[in-house]
């Protein structure tokens, strides 16, 4: 009885790709809303912040009317203290990796089921969120590539992850959206004097919309605030509680034939009684969208 010979397959097993660069995403919007909100600072040991379930219950709004094109996340969706650069701060209790990476993605999962499929959802790596990569790469840069050492291991991949965003670029209706640049009170206007457009950002915690008119137009710089609650214990050692001048809360920016109307904050005004200012109403959020 004669064997058949089994032939090994000569072509090498495939190195895992490596991690690709994240980058600037483009993107395209006509008429419609983008939803636009940033620096959760999400916590597994606090219920979600009114900022939150404002945002959910507003992209469920825009989805259901058949105008929302994209949600914008600018982000520090994560907080990751225990992986800072920082040392700890006295006692300060940090929430485990995987306690926050489980938070993030369970309400990051809330906003995209609201959004739905039609929209473009995008997430903006903030300095917070690079902390899990950075932290692997840095201690034992032999595990790059293998899968998990990479936060984007840890996203649903229907969220585009990129360092910035631009709709309708390049041009003057293009806006540029991006978790920091300038820093302080004055970002917004010195974002969009360094950038020569609209820019919508993050990182500061402040909450504002200033205008800068030329001879080209009007162009919007935006501070998102924060979704976190202003009392988040992501924010109590660091702060020692001192006022800040933060807000809370995140925007709304409504586009007609690609050209960037004015820019609309929606602003928590009482975090525990779960009450938002938005076009001129005083909303009280609900339970959580599921
Ligand atoms: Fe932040
Ligand atoms: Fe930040």
């Amino acid at each position: 009885m004669s064997r058949a010979l089994i032939t090994l397959d000569p072509t090498p097993i495939a190195t895992p790709r490596r991690p690709l660069d994240i980058g600037s995403y483009e993107f395209e919007i006509d008429d419609g809303v983008i939803c636009c909100g940033s620096d959760q600072h999400y916590r597994p040991d606090e219920p979600p912040s009114t900022a939150h379930r404002a945002f959910v219950q507003t992209v469920s709004r825009f989805a259901e009317e058949g105008t929302l094109r994209a949600v914008v996340l600018g982000v520090d969706a994560f907080d990751f203290p225990a992986i800072s650069k920082h040392p700890r701060i006295m006692w300060e209790q940090q929430p485990s990796i995987a306690a926050e990476i489980a938070v993030v993605q369970a309400w990051m999962e809330e906003i995209k089921s609201v959004a739905g499929l039609a929209c473009e959802s995008i997430f903006i790596m903030g300095n917070h969120d690079q902390r899990l990569s950075s932290k692997i790469s840095a201690t034992c840069p032999e595990l790059e590539g293998v899968h998990g050492m990479d936060l984007r291991d840890h996203l649903d991949p229907d969220w585009t992850v990129c360092w910035e965003a631009i709709a309708n670029g390049p041009g003057i209706n293009a806006v540029e959206f991006r978790h920091r640049h300038k820093s302080g009170h004055g970002a917004g206007r010195n974002n969009v004097l360094a950038a020569g457009r609209s820019v919508i950002s993050g990182h500061t915690h402040h909450l504002n919309c200033t205008r800068v008119s030329n001879s080209l137009g009007h162009f919007w710089g935006v501070d998102t605030g924060t979704m976190a609650a202003l009392g988040s214990k992501a924010f109590r050692a660091y702060t020692e509680m001192a006022q800040t001048g933060w807000a809370s809360g995140f925007v709304v920016l409504a586009f007609a034939g690609g050209k960037l109307l004015v820019p609309e904050i929606a602003m928590v005004v009482d975090e525990e009684a779960g009450l938002v200012a938005f076009r001129g109403e005083l909303i009280r959020v609900g339970s959580a969208v599921h």
